[in-house]
């Protein structure tokens, strides 16, 4: 067997009609000769605003920087407090930390691993200026909670909708129910360029205009400065790509439900924790589908799956909070035991539209015969 992790040799296999659609849109980019602020950006705002459903987006160099200017839209300051959660990928708080604002880490809800919201309340502070709740593994946050907090306290909140492409929650998608929402398209996420992307949405104009001068030098018109910026623009390749991908992105969101409805029915009897599924009004969509097992058997496992040929990762083996780099916010474990009881839990299993029911069929009879030993 051979079930990679991911799968970009296949999607992009010499001679696929994925690849030969590639090469032509960046021969059409070429033929065109502009490569930054063209025609692609433009029209990848409009129709990702659209198919978000908000007013306005704006295409970024990555959902990091999605995150870092979108708290520099709303104000955030050096010495600003900001509340998020360490079960995350670490630029969620590498974002938050380029604003010189200290990120306030709250656990998360031991079923969804999604931001827990009735911790939040305690962890405002007067120099609170945000919250950032994060749609892991595109799954939903408990959006009705985290506003109901928010608007009591009057905080904004930038949803960190990096892993979650076409959720939603009461027939909104996340990133538009907040004040700003922050996407990724690293290759990897359900809408994925050819190297980095991001971008921001928002219903707030001023918003949205605030994130266009950050993304370009601060600029308001050409050399014409009036905020300090940064060059976080898109560019016109991974735009022109971005166009093309986002009119599979619900197809490909629904082979990635199929795969994991199968992974539910095989895996059901198994002595594991399934992901959660989507619940009331939220409607999850499928970038990583993570098991927990018993925190023992976790690395065996995963061990035995690589022998049998079948990669699968850790999202994330270690938090944040306990990163070298984050050592000085001075966090424990017993600060934030959901979090780190999961990250000795989880287990991320393949998941593509490219992988195959045969694959996910054989990958569960491993698993399975695995934790029936
Ligand atoms: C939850 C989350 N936040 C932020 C990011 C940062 O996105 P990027 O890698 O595009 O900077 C990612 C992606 O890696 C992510 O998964």
């Amino acid at each position: 067997m051979n079930i990679p992790f991911f799968a970009f040799k296949r999607k992009y296999a010499p001679g696929s009609a994925d690849r030969e659609q590639v090469k032509k849109i960046v021969d059409e980019v070429l033929d065109r000769g502009i490569f930054i602020m063209g025609p692609e950006v433009k029209r990848f705002e409009e129709c990702f605003a659209d198919y978000i459903g908000a007013k306005h987006a704006v295409g970024l160099n990555s959902g990091t920087d999605a995150i870092y200017l979108a708290l520099r839209a709303i104000g955030v300051k050096p010495g600003d407090e900001v509340i998020t959660v360490s079960h995350t990928a670490t630029p969620t708080v590498s974002a938050i930390r380029l604003t010189g604002a200290l990120p306030v880490f709250v656990d998360v809800d031991p079923h969804t691993l999604c931001m827990d919201p009735a911790l939040i309340e305690d962890a405002i502070t007067s120099k609170t200026r945000a919250i950032v709740p994060v749609h892991i593994y595109g799954h939903p946050c408990d959006m009705n909670a985290i506003m109901d907090i928010a608007v009591a306290h009057h905080l904004p909140v930038i949803e960190d909708a990096c892993q979650a492409h076409g959720a939603a929650v009461g027939g909104k998608k996340v990133g538009t129910i907040g004040t700003i929402g922050c996407f990724s398209f690293y290759p990897t996420k359900n809408l994925g360029a050819l190297g980095d992307g991001g971008a921001i949405v928002t219903n707030d104009p001023t918003l949205a205009e605030k994130v266009r001068e950050l993304r370009n030098y601060g600029e308001a018109t050409k050399f014409h400065n009036v905020i300090e910026g940064t060059n976080s623009r898109l560019d016109e390749i991974q735009a022109a790509v971005l166009n093309w991908a986002l009119d599979s992105l619900d197809k490909n969101n629904q082979s990635r439900q199929r795969l994991a409805d199968l992974y539910i029915k095989e895996l059901g009897t198994a002595p594991l924790t399934l992901p959660p599924l989507s619940r009331g009004t939220s409607e999850r969509v499928w970038h990583l589908f993570v098991i927990q097992v018993e925190a023992e058997q976790r690395d065996t496992l995963k061990a035995h799956l690589a022998e049998k040929g079948i990669e699968t990762m850790i999202h994330y083996p270690t938090p944040v909070f306990k990163q070298p780099a984050y050592g000085f916010l001075d966090y424990t474990a017993d600060d934030l035991p959901v979090t780190t009881t999961a990250s000795q839990k989880i287990l991320s299993l393949p998941l593509y539209p490219e992988l195959t029911t045969e694959e996910v069929r054989a990958i569960t009879k491993e698993i399975k015969s695995f934790l029936s030993k």
